[in-house]
């Protein structure tokens, strides 16, 4: 999801350092833009100049020291505690005291990633939805001591993003989860069941509500690992057993069948 962020920060004119821990990743995701944005002059959609532009906004980074200048930060690491507090408090260290450290978690808390800077007012959640280049949603979330003077400033990057931004407040799930994963995993359910198959569960949230994907096609596209880890961060949190995970998502997730990226999920990808 980072090369989405910054190929949608570098659109707005913003000038953008994409960090990652290896070269091959940043290279990865800098020719992930690349292709994105070929395809938007291929389309019309965008010129030439338009490309090159963008592109010569991005510099490339492997050293989280180059972050010693910047006014914004957008983190999209593993969905992991301990690695985003590790990163955070690193940030916390490097960035000039006016940065804003924006997290793009789609289910840890905000208010605790805060708590391990010096600077909790200027710590603020921005959900990104996947894939980044095409939708328009930022879940903007406020954690506890998150400033005003914050969230007036995200919201007007996200609009410069060309994104809307929509206020939550910091729970877990945020809206977006809490309301996209009981969803997909009730999908699971009717799988695990044997109401449906996959393909019948998806044509029928396809043709039936008009979704543009199913749950099961939407669950391999997002990972069923992070599927299943969001679905804990709710049961935990929330304490209601509504949210327990099914078993066969689990099950899955052992076989290390996660989806799209592993070549295989509820369906098989080539
Ligand atoms: N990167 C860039 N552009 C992409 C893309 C990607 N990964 N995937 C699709 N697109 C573009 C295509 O290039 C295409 O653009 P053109 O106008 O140039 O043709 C356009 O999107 C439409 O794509 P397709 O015609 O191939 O397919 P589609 O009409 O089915 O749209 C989709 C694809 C936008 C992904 C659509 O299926 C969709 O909206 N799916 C649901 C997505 C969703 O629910 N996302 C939220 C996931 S939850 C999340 O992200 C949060 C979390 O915490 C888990």
């Amino acid at each position: 999801m980072g090369s989405g962020i910054a190929q949608a920060a570098a659109a707005a004119g913003l000038q953008v350092v994409l960090n990652d821990t290896k070269p091959e990743f940043v290279e990865k995701g800098f020719q992930t833009i690349r292709k994105n944005l070929a395809r938007d002059v291929e389309k019309g959609r965008k010129s030439r100049e338009e490309m090159d532009a963008i592109i010569s906004c991005i510099t490339q980074s492997t050293d989280l020291a180059d972050a010693g200048d910047v006014d914004f930060v957008i983190e999209a690491i593993t969905e992991n505690m301990q690695l985003k507090s590790g990163v955070f408090r690193k940030l916390d260290e490097i960035c000039p005291p006016h940065a804003i450290l924006a997290s793009n978690t789609s289910s840890l808390p905000i208010t605790e990633l805060a708590a391990v800077t010096n600077r909790p007012a200027k710590v603020i959640g921005m959900h990104f939805m996947n894939p980044v280049p095409v939708m328009k949603l930022i879940e903007v979330i406020r954690g506890l001591a998150t400033a005003d003077s914050t969230y007036a400033i995200v919201d007007d990057l996200s609009r410069k993003m060309g994104k809307t931004p929509v206020e939550v407040n910091d729970f877990p799930g945020f809206v977006s989860n809490r309301v996209l994963m009981p969803m997909i995993n009730e999908a699971i359910y009717c799988v695990f069941e044997g109401v449906a198959t996959p393909e019948a569960v998806d044509e029928v949230m396809k043709l039936g509500m008009n979704h543009p994907m199913g749950p099961l096609t939407l669950a391999d596209f997002i990972g069923l690992d992070t599927c299943l880890y969001i679905m804990q961060v709710l049961h935990e949190g929330l304490g209601d057993s509504k949210y327990r995970p099914c078993p066969l998502l689990r099950k899955y997730v052992k076989a290390g069948w996660l989806g799209r990226k592993s070549g295989r999920g509820f369906y098989i990808y080539e």
